[in-house]
């Protein structure tokens, strides 16, 4: 759904199905499911207008696709008889003309439980794997997207700038920070949390950081991140001594094969 016809074609090239529209009501009166990719503060009233209309009632499913928030904002569709839900993907999408794949994402949903595998079907045909985060949950439930993906952002511009002060040209200096974090992704899927974690503050060397923080402070760098690197120096220490005590246990494998011989023993 969107308000301009550009982005309607432009979402229908996108996704490689539909019909580019602006009349919401029209097209939500063709389908089934009603899946609303909506600017949080836009969910309410554009379903307000389409129960209203008459355009989404008993037999309709009214989706959002919102992390913050669960089905109560789709509270006019239930009142006209839609089953509602709010389904997730945690996925981070950037840019219009070039999602990421949609198999094997989580989805937070929010949905009654009576209507549940209906929904879990939708979010398996997908590709993904549904996990239940009701309203109560999904404040936090979204923080941890943005603990994954937007504050990844904001590290990528700090260590830009950084690499850039130190006289590393701005093209070179992006294409290192994003061959970096490439790696590090790579680490984590490969060998968990913690084991995944490097760098000085996980390896106890203090004297390292003492001169780190110095030259942050020397640099003029906003005082912000300064403390935005101190504390992410003490969480890097717990999660190396975290290691370390795995290490000493002998208990180095990675997340996954743990996580398969968990499953093993359950089932
Ligand atoms: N971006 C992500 O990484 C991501 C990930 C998971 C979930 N989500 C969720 O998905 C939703 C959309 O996020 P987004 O990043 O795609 O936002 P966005 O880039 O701002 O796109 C919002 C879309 O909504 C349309 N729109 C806005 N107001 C409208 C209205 N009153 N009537 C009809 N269409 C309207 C816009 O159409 P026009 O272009 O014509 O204005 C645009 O196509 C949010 O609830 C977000 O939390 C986002």
């Amino acid at each position: 759904m969107c308000r301009s016809l550009p982005s309607a074609r432009l979402a229908v090239r996108t996704v490689g199905a539909g019909c580019p529209s602006v009349d919401a009501a029209a097209a939500a009166r063709r389908v089934r499911w009603v899946i609303l990719a909506l600017p949080y503060r836009q969910i309410a009233p554009v379903v307000r207008r389409l129960a209203a209309l008459g355009a989404v009632g008993p037999g309709s499913w009214v989706v959002h696709t919102n992390g913050s928030c669960g089905r109560e904002v789709l509270s006019a569709a239930a009142r006209a008889g839609a089953c509602t839900a709010a389904a997730h993907p945690f996925l981070s999408f950037a840019h219009r003309r070039d999602a990421p794949p949609l198999a094997g994402a989580l989805w937070g949903i929010d949905v009654e439980v009576r209507r549940r595998s209906e929904l879990i079907r939708f979010v398996r045909a997908l590709g993904g794997t549904a996990c239940a985060v009701p309203p109560g949950a999904r404040a936090l439930y979204h923080a941890a997207g943005v603990f994954a993906a937007s504050h990844v952002v904001v590290q990528a511009a700090a260590a830009r700038s950084l690499l850039v002060r130190a006289g590393v040209p701005p093209r070179a200096a992006f294409h290192g920070i994003t061959a970096m974090m490439a790696g590090v992704v790579r680490n984590l899927a490969r060998v968990g949390l913690p084991q995944a974690v490097t760098g000085p503050a996980s390896r106890g060397e203090t004297d390292v950081l003492r001169r780190q923080i110095a030259a942050l402070g020397a640099a003029g760098l906003d005082r912000d991140l300064v403390r935005l690197y101190r504390i992410c120096a003490r969480q890097a220490a717990r999660l190396g001594r975290a290691k370390r005590e795995r290490g000493r246990r002998g208990d180095g494998g990675t997340g996954r094969c743990r996580e398969k011989e968990e499953n093993g023993r359950r089932a």
